[in-house]
């Protein structure tokens, strides 16, 4: 761990959500003054994890930077449903797209040091490239070296696939012109088996009642004759992401995590299975302990939802740790 350099090092962590950004800084020595999140749902979950002292700053577009205290690092999965390939594509012309406006006025309010953001792997094309091509240029303009990649948490010790875009800023000011960032190497792959241990009943079957809707998905047009139910069932840590038409299926990996998508099954001691809430938090990285503090506390279908929403824990550790050990290498 690269605790030298970030021993007193203060964040804000923006655009919340549950806070999976916020545990992957933390676990690199940083400490966290505050968080902005605007969903009462993502602040109840956070609170239970993070405890009722903390700060909530609310909506970062109306925040009055001169109240801010002073900090040295921003984190944020800025809204990503502007940029989205399923989004409508009306990127920066939606409101909810001027986000990076706010935190671009919070970088340049408080003169921050350095930043980590990240969207949907959807923003690098959207209109073309062009929408990526404004962030990088306002961010570039604010005084910030930034360099960014696709990053695939699977990579960084989670089994999900959940590619997205993170952008690292360092004020150039405290970097050398040639300085160079080089996102984190990847890491083995983990097994499945390991984050599908939920021991609640969550057996799937034809006592529950959407199990019929799930035997007539199986006989729609897409489904229909392509697979054999009992067949699935041999297949321990199967994977089965029931989407909106046809299904998919996974070998010790689970599909991206998503808002909205609460389908998905495996197949555990011969009998389906539905993902869970605490699951998903630990597919994004999440302790287990932490993930234990809210798991029949917090509705499943929140957490299911604020799971999909959240950042990777470990993929924003691995970035932050590379980053800092750059940093020292660059000081020596
Ligand atoms: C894609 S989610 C990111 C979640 C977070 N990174 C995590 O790991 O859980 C975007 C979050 O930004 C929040 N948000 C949207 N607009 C905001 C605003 N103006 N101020 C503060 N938070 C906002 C949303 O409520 C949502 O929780």
């Amino acid at each position: 761990m690269i605790k030298t350099k970030t021993k007193n090092l203060k964040f804000i962590d923006f655009c919340s959500g549950i806070g999976a950004g916020r545990l992957g800084l933390e676990n690199n020595g940083l400490s966290c003054i505050g968080f902005s999140e605007i969903d009462n749902q993502a602040e109840i979950t956070y609170r239970k994890f993070f405890g009722e002292e903390e700060k909530n700053y609310g909506d970062l577009m109306k925040i009055d930077t001169k109240k801010l205290p002073d900090f040295d690092m921003m984190i944020a999965g800025f809204p990503c449903q502007s940029f989205s390939v399923i989004g409508q594509r009306k990127g920066m012309q939606d409101k909810r797209g001027q986000i990076i406006y706010g935190l671009i006025k919070i970088m340049l309010d408080k003169n921050l040091k350095y930043f980590i953001l990240e969207n949907v792997k959807g923003l690098t094309n959207h209109d073309n490239g062009n929408t990526f091509k404004v962030i990088l240029k306002e961010l570039d303009k604010a005084g910030y070296k930034v360099f960014h990649k696709v990053l695939n948490s699977i990579d960084y010790g989670v089994p999900q696939m959940r590619e997205r875009i993170y952008f690292i800023g360092i004020r150039k000011d405290l970097v050398p012109e040639n300085f160079v960032y080089l996102f984190p190497e990847r890491q083995n792959r983990v097994s499945v088996k390991d984050f599908l241990i939920d021991t609640k009943e969550l057996e799937f079957d034809d006592k529950k009642e959407s199990y019929e809707t799930f035997l007539r998905y199986m006989k729609n047009k897409y489904n229909h004759g392509r697979y054999d139910l009992d067949d699935f069932l041999t297949k321990d840590y199967l994977v089965i992401d029931t989407r909106q038409s046809d299904l998919r299926l996974y070998d010790n990996k689970v599909p991206t995590l998503r808002v909205g998508r609460h389908g998905i099954l495996y197949v555990k001691n011969g009998k389906f299975r539905k993902l869970s809430g605490y699951e998903s938090l630990l597919l994004q990285g999440f302790p287990k302990q932490l993930a234990k503090k809210v798991d029949g506390v917090i509705e499943e279908i929140h957490l299911l939802k604020q799971a999909g929403n959240a950042m990777t824990v470990n993929t924003i550790g691995a970035i932050t740790r590379e980053l800092f050990k750059t940093l020292e290498q660059h000081e020596n």
